[in-house]
């Protein structure tokens, strides 16, 4: 006869034990889960940036960036008093002037808008939080490229870099503690070094905008400064498929001496960004670009997250990855509810 089957299940199954490793533990309270916490988001290590236009006399809303606005001089003051108010660690100006050319004149005018501002916002709160500017072409060319052209129409890298060295020495002139080189131009920060010390201003610091991508999370920002650029930046901004180039070029600007070194954009870049944050000798940042912020607006404005959430969550996440400060639009904000 064949033998009978068993429809027990295998004593094994019965018998498992109840787990004795449970990671919920340390889950069962808010005060537990505050104890534990991996990383914290203080308000000194969030930077707002900032907009200022020329010739307006009412701040301009932005219509892609909701809470962000093209600043006059004397809001942008209100609100760099409001952010140091806050606690935020810094605030990063960007120019958007009336007139502009194809060598961008107004970048190193000690009257063109950014260093207007620049001088401003030291006077008003440069005690209380760091004054930063982008030092960069796009805000200021007639063509909206961050660089000058040569005569095939191409970004002419080595004739930029003389451009930057200008602007570099009128932005410290202005006060500025702390330049955000985005141009992606080789040799940039070596350039602009040299350019500050020889001006002797050995005690500006250069902040590399490092890995920065040719992204279509700027989209915003380009609104933002009324940019005029047709066509894309990917003759000097790197490819998105790009892991390896971006902690090359980390590594190359702190070899030519920038005291910080970020990656932008921040979410779709997170490897990048613990990929540098692992061997960087120097800070490392990352800029939650305008792209990444109207998308969490957007989605929000449907009902489709919780916008605070989402914010605490992005934020907190690319200080995960290894950001020690992250440039944001929220960071009034996030340095309120932190507080
Ligand atoms: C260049 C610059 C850009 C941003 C910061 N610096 C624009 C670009 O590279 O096209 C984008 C920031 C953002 O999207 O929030 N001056």
């Amino acid at each position: 006869a064949a033998p009978a089957i068993d429809p027990a299940p295998p004593r094994r199954t019965r018998s498992m034990m109840p787990p004795t490793v449970r990671p919920r533990r340390l889950r069962t309270t808010p005060a537990m889960r505050r104890l534990v916490a991996e990383t914290r988001v203080h308000p000194a290590e969030l930077i707002l940036p900032a907009f200022v236009r020329e010739g307006i006399s009412e701040p301009r809303a932005i219509g892609s960036m909701p809470g962000v606005l093209q600043h006059t001089l004397d809001s942008l003051r209100r609100a760099a008093a409001d952010a140091a108010e806050a606690g935020v660690g810094g605030i990063m100006l960007f120019g958007v002037p009336a007139v502009r050319d194809a060598h961008g004149s107004a970048a190193d005018d000690p009257e063109g808008i950014l260093n207007l501002a620049t001088r401003a916002v030291v006077s008003e709160a440069g005690d209380a939080l760091v004054v930063q500017t982008d030092l960069c072409l796009d805000e200021f060319t007639d063509h909206g490229h961050c660089g000058v052209l040569d005569a095939r129409g191409a970004v002419a890298n080595d004739a930029t870099l003389d451009r930057y060295r200008a602007m570099a020495v009128a932005q410290a002139d202005a006060g500025s503690a702390l330049l955000g080189l985005s141009g992606m131009m080789d040799g940039q920060v070596a350039a602009v070094r040299e350019a500050l010390d020889e001006a002797g201003h050995q005690d500006t610091a250069v902040l590399g905008y490092s890995a920065k991508y040719a992204s279509a999370f700027y989209g915003p920002f380009r609104e933002a400064v009324d940019s005029q650029l047709t066509g894309d930046r990917r003759s000097y901004q790197q490819d998105p498929a790009n892991r390896r180039e971006g902690l090359r070029e980390a590594e190359l600007d702190v070899a030519e001496g920038a005291d910080i070194v970020m990656v932008k954009p921040a979410m779709s870049y997170l490897d990048v960004l613990a990929d540098v944050a692992a061997t960087s000798p120097v800070p490392v940042w990352a800029y939650q670009v305008s792209g990444e912020a109207a998308m969490i607006e957007a989605a929000a404005a449907n009902g489709w997250i919780d916008r605070r959430r989402a914010i605490e969550e992005s934020v907190v996440s690319i200080k995960r990855a290894g950001a020690d400060a992250v440039l944001s639009y929220f960071a009034v904000e996030l340095a309120g509810w932190i507080r």
